[in-house]
């Protein structure tokens, strides 16, 4: 494969499991060199979109082509041109870091004479080669994470898939994961192809994005261009109190207003010059006979491209889930 071919090129693919798609119509293409992102919240279809493309499941419909070879008709010439971290953590609890890397070495046939130098320069490069011999049992979520990437490296594959690089991991794990990945990314010259629920990560790492929601892709391009395409420059997030049927849209009409959005009580108003927008808002809202409690000005996130494609943002998802698990009570919105 020449520098500039394509490494991953998906087209049509659909995974149905009974009724459910879990993957409705995919259709993308990751030139190499590039850094690729999935971003989506839970059951988007991000884990089954990499288990396909790393050939561990099959597709209903459509068809991949990683490094140049079909996923479904010559997996192992993919798996050999492939290195992979799973969104669970793999390494074997019961063997140290080294022996951990060695098993992989050896498993992809990386020659004895290369094998030892290769792991000794990986092990180094994630920072772990003091702690080598030690038990994995021994080491810490990031430390895991750490020897995972390295092992994922040790047949210097051409396209490295991560699943999840940094859940679950404390904020300055995420960041030690983050510098390495972009690090091997320019010494090893690899093609990144990673998912995550992660706005920060999606933002930092990768070159181009893909919002994925139930299966499907709502839209593809750079950080900063998904930013500049969603209307409104800034975004205003008005607490009001009381309520008004009808308030979205009287609001949406005002001039430089494009949208008007409601989120567990809070409206969020996509304007240009947002600042100078503010009294006139504030004027609306107080003509209804309601009260604005507060009002803040910001610049727009991934987050709310996010909010702007799915109707709903990551974040708020997570939290039912986990107030619904720890029995916080279940939102008023659930209908109690
Ligand atoms: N083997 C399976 N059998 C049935 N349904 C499945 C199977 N694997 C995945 N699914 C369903 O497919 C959908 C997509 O799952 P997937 O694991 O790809 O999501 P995800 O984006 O990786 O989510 P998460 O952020 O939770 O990891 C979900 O609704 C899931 O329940
Ligand atoms: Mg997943």
């Amino acid at each position: 494969m020449d520098e500039k071919a394509d490494a991953i090129i998906v087209r049509g693919l659909v995974k149905r499991y009974g009724a459910l798609n879990a993957l409705d119509h995919v259709d993308l293409t990751v030139p190499m060199g590039e850094c690729f992102g999935s971003l989506g919240p839970n059951g988007a279809g991000k884990t089954t979109l990499i288990r396909i493309l790393t050939g561990l499941i099959h597709p209903t419909e459509g068809e991949a082509r990683v490094a140049g070879h079909d996923v479904a008709k010559n997996a192992g010439a993919v798996r050999r041109a492939i290195g992979v971290v799973s969104q669970a953590m793999t390494t074997d609890l019961d063997l140290t870091g080294w022996e951990n890397l060695d098993i992989y070495g050896k498993y992809y046939g990386v020659p004895d004479r290369d094998r030892r130098g290769r792991m000794q320069e990986l092990l180094d490069r994630v920072g772990l080669l003091e702690r080598a011999h030690d038990l994995v049992a021994t080491y810490s979520g990031g430390m895991r994470r750490r020897l995972e990437i390295a092992r994922g490296l040790i047949h210097r594959p051409m396209i490295l898939f991560l699943d999840e690089p940094t859940i679950g991991l404390d904020p300055q794990s995420r960041r030690v994961v983050w510098d390495l990945l972009r690090q091997f990314r320019k010494n090893e010259h690899l093609t990144i192809f990673l998912t995550t629920h992660y706005m920060d990560e999606a933002d930092l790492l990768c070159d181009r994005i893909a919002i994925i929601d139930a299966g499907k892709i709502l839209v593809m391009d750079s950080p900063e261009n998904l930013k500049k395409k969603i209307p409104g420059s800034d975004i205003l997030e008005i607490f009001v109190e009381g309520e008004r049927e009808g308030l979205p849209a009287s609001l949406e009409s005002l001039p430089s207003v494009h949208k008007v959005m409601v989120e567990e009580g809070v409206l969020r108003v996509f304007a240009d010059q947002g600042a100078q927008a503010i009294p006139i808002l504030m004027e609306a809202i107080q003509k209804q006979g309601l009260k604005v409690r507060s009002i803040s000005l910001k610049q727009q996130t991934l987050e709310d491209v996010f909010i702007h494609y799915t109707g709903r943002s990551i974040r708020t998802e997570d939290t039912k889930k986990v107030s619904y698990f720890v029995g916080a009570g279940v939102p008023r919105r659930w209908g109690r």
